[in-house]
């Protein structure tokens, strides 16, 4: 797309100039689409929670290099089957060869991540393995989390309707170091669930235990 035949920096051809516009057109187009069918399976509110989310994955991904576009589809639709009830999430984990563990089966609510990512790919007509895996491990993280996985992770912590004690301080980390931010929200969670005698997912425990002897190695 870029060219320097002149040595006198970057500029777009007039082809260069099409393509792209025909794939924002596209993607603006899809967007459109998704949003429109996601109306019909979410809340106004977790359909607003929803597009914080995409709005937010955006910038992380601009400002930690990451493909925009996948963050912008993998944010809007991180949620997609969460309004489902656990019948139905149980039923789809199921029928998709999901292995549940005992916290799943428990609280079947943390299942729609990994259906979330089936729902995208068979409703959705999302084909990307990096946007599913992605909408898979929002909720609980998990080890060797990759660039779009950390930005969804993150993003659903920190999108404009959060609020929560911490979420600023959590919101200026974001910005300065993506995998701290990561690590002071799964701080936040187990805190949280420490203090309300709830369960920690073991994805959840592995990955903040993955991400703090990343850092003591460096
Ligand atoms: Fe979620
Ligand atoms: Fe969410």
């Amino acid at each position: 797309m870029l060219s320097n035949k002149k040595g006198k920096g970057p500029y777009f051809t007039r082809r260069s100039i099409d393509g792209f516009h025909e794939l924002k057109m596209w993607v603006k187009k899809m967007m459109n689409g998704i949003y429109a069918k996601l109306g019909k399976s979410l809340s106004a509110k977790r359909l607003k929670h929803s597009v914080g989310v995409s709005e937010t994955a955006v910038a992380l991904a601009g400002c930690y290099g990451a493909d925009i576009e996948k963050a912008r589809l993998a944010g809007l639709l991180h949620d997609c089957a969460r309004e489902m009830t656990s019948n139905i999430l149980l039923k789809i984990a199921e029928n998709s060869g999901i292995v549940l563990n005992d916290i799943e089966k428990c609280q079947p609510v943390l299942l729609h991540a990994p259906v979330g990512a089936i729902v995208a790919r068979r409703d959705y007509g999302i084909e990307d393995d990096g946007i599913c895996q992605a909408i898979s491990r929002h909720t609980v993280g998990g080890i060797e989390m990759e660039l779009l996985d950390k930005i969804i992770f993150l993003a659903d912590f920190i999108e404009p309707g959060r609020d929560f004690p911490g979420v600023g301080k959590l919101r200026d980390l974001a910005w300065s170091d993506l995998s701290d931010a990561v690590l002071a929200a799964y701080d936040n969670t187990i805190l949280y669930l420490i203090s309300n005698q709830g369960l920690i997912h073991q994805d959840a425990l592995n990955g903040r235990n993955a991400l703090l002897m990343q850092k003591n190695m460096q």
